[in-house]
């Protein structure tokens, strides 16, 4: 095991990822990889990024394991801030095929905490699919916690049309901005904002924000599903150049006794939206797994995914490799 050079290592480590995730890797998934492709061909990037480890999205720290030269195992770190604490994501850990069972994930996983302890940072945090049992176990062995579960739904047949319903679809109204804001507050907790790229605070009604939204080119659209005076649910679309999960959603407990009403709203506003947004053939989001199932459905989109989010964080650490 070794520090990953990014000189010389990132197109291995592309390699390895996209064989190691080749069976669940999406497009959002290739377009990382081509881009560590590219990267590590641009001199120029790389010198820059050397710099920048402490800063870059691209994976610029990280270990690697080496068989007769060749990289056979890898563990990226990605540093992000949380109000001014240092936080780490652990990503893109996987070991070649002819060499798992052998500890050397567990190994590289156990390396790249160390880092972040020693880096000060107030917690680690790696995410995995529900479906990779094997991961999952080897994570929680080293002390890291289930946070909570996000599903993520894609659109890709044709929109169904509207169906009859004594609910509307209207404008997102002003005056709905505390109730949306209450919904988007547990449907997005606080604990994941370090990674969200948006800011749920762009959807907030008021000239000030029209303003900062006129100045930065992003034309967010709302809507509201009410029935009578009452709020259901509200769906909100920013585009975001290329990357997909562009829809927020908010609705209340879909368990409740106006669960039914409120998986309704949703499902209206969602076919709503994928009728009336222009050149959108595909659009996906997220929401918290096992919520609003039949919402989805509903609207024609399909579970891509459920990742769960785990966390370590200095209490709890349990890193035999920490002195
Ligand atoms: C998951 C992965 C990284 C594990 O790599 P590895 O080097 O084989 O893992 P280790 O040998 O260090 O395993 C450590 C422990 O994790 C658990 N574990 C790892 N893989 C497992 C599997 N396939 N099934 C069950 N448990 C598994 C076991 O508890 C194992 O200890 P044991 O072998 O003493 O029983 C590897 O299978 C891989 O690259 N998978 C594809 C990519 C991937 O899913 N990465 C994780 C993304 S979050």
């Amino acid at each position: 095991m070794r520090a990953m050079n990014m000189f010389r290592d990132l197109s291995a480590v592309a390699d390895l990822i996209e064989l190691c995730f080749a069976s669940t890797m999406d497009n959002d998934g290739q377009r990382y990889v081509n881009d560590m492709r590219r990267a590590s061909r641009d001199d120029g990037f790389l010198r820059w990024a050397s710099n920048m480890t402490e800063n870059a999205s691209m994976p610029m720290t990280g270990y690697v394991w080496e068989e007769d030269g060749r990289i056979v195992g890898n563990a990226s770190l990605i540093p992000f801030r949380d109000q001014g604490r240092r936080i780490y994501l652990i990503a893109n850990i996987a070991v070649h095929p002819e060499y798992r069972r052998r500890g050397i994930a567990r190994i590289l996983t156990q390396r790249a905490m160390k880092y972040g302890w020693d880096k000060k940072a107030s917690a680690l945090w790696l995410h995995v699919r529900d479906d990779n049992p094997g991961a999952i176990e080897l994570y929680q062995q080293l002390g890291f916690k289930e946070i909570t579960r996000r599903a993520t739904w894609v659109a890709k047949t044709d929109p169904p049309s509207l169906p009859d319903s004594d609910i509307q679809i209207v404008p997102r109204h002003p005056r709905f901005w505390l109730q949306q804001q209450d919904w988007l507050r547990r449907l997005h907790p606080d604990v994941l904002g370090w990674y969200r790229s948006f800011n749920l605070n762009s959807l907030r009604p008021g000239l000030m924000n029209w303003l900062y939204l006129l100045f930065v080119d992003v034309n967010i659209k709302q809507w509201a599903a009410i029935c009578g005076d009452r709020l259901l649910a509200t769906l909100s679309w920013a585009p975001r150049g290329g990357r997909s999960d562009s829809l927020f959603a908010a609705t209340g407990i879909g368990t409740d006794e106006g669960g039914e009403t409120s998986a309704e709203a949703l499902a209206l506003l969602l076919i709503h939206a994928r009728r009336t947004l222009p050149n959108r053939s595909t659009l996906s989001l997220e929401y918290p797994a096992g919520e609003m199932t039949e919402a989805f459905l509903a609207a024609g989109f399909t579970e891509r995914r459920t990742l769960i989010w785990m966390r370590a964080q200095p209490a709890t650490r349990n890193d035999p490799l920490r002195k």
